[in-house]
């Protein structure tokens, strides 16, 4: 028999500001006025801005936090655990990475504009960048201690990686994350170029060329070595079969 409840759900429970639960939960009141009025804008389009900013910052703080989450779990033995948030992680910065395109629908003379009311601001100083920097280091030592702990070196996690499943899926999930990383880098780059050129100083006086330089660098760089190492040990042990066979090489 269903029971009759009197509660009335139109009514919000939570305490705080705005009218309704989901306003709440969410605090939309403050979040939302985040964002410059149309009377504070100097051009309309600091909205398009101001949103693709605060939004990839957010994404950014749930990347981090589950990478260094993912790192506890690498350091306490789970590396499942890990894998799961380090899956999240991944997703986060494609997104951040997609939603560069929207900058592309600014007009590079009217951005000018907004230039001129953004001081020195500068990504260097984003915060979530920031974090990308502090927390993945750690992941990678956590990752090195559990390769060290199997009695493995990272091309054997390779070699052996059907014996090793899990450290197999982390190394993979850690090339990944730096992988996206660099995409963004490389988008952004393209971005920077077509709105403000690629031969000019940035806000923070950075040469925008620094930032195409900063696509090749790598967090993981053992990694993206092994790869070398995998092809070069491919190489020399077909070199080997090939002399064992009667008749080849000498
Ligand atoms: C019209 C759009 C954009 C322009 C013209 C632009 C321009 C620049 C420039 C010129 C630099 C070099 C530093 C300096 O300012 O002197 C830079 C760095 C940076 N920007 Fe942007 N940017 C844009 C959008 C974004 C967005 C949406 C983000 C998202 C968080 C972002 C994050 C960064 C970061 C993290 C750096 C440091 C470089 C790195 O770690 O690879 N930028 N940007």
């Amino acid at each position: 028999m269903a029971t009759e409840t009197h509660e009335d759900f139109s009514e919000p429970i939570l305490p705080g500001p705005g009218a309704s639960d989901y306003e709440r939960y969410l605090r939309t009141d403050d979040l939302l006025s985040l964002q410059k009025s149309p009377g504070e804008q100097t051009h309309p389009d600091e909205l398009l801005f101001q949103t693709v900013h605060q939004s990839s910052e957010l994404w950014l703080k749930l990347a981090t936090s589950e990478v260094e989450r993912a790192a506890a779990h690498v350091t306490s033995g789970d590396i499942p655990a890990a894998l799961r948030l380090l899956r999240r992680s991944a997703l986060c910065l494609q997104f951040i990475t997609r939603q560069l395109d929207m900058l592309e629908q600014m007009s590079p003379w009217e951005y000018q504009e907004i230039r001129r009311v953004l001081g020195h601001g500068s990504g260097f100083d984003s915060p979530g960048f920031r974090e990308v920097r502090r927390v993945t280091p750690p992941l990678g030592q956590a990752f090195d201690g559990a390769v060290r702990a199997a009695g493995l070196d990272v091309v054997e996690v390779y070699v052996r990686g059907r014996e090793h499943e899990d450290l197999y899926q982390l190394a993979e999930a850690l090339l990944e994350w730096d992988e996206r990383i660099t995409m963004w880098r490389i988008r952004h780059y393209k971005v920077v170029a077509r709105i403000i050129g690629d031969q000019v100083v940035g806000t923070q006086g950075t040469p925008v060329e620094v930032l195409g330089k900063m696509i090749h660098h790598n967090f993981f760089p053992a990694l993206w070595r092994a790869r070398n190492q995998l092809t070069a040990r491919a190489k020399e042990e077909e070199g080997e079969r090939e002399a064992e066979v009667p008749g080849h090489g000498v």
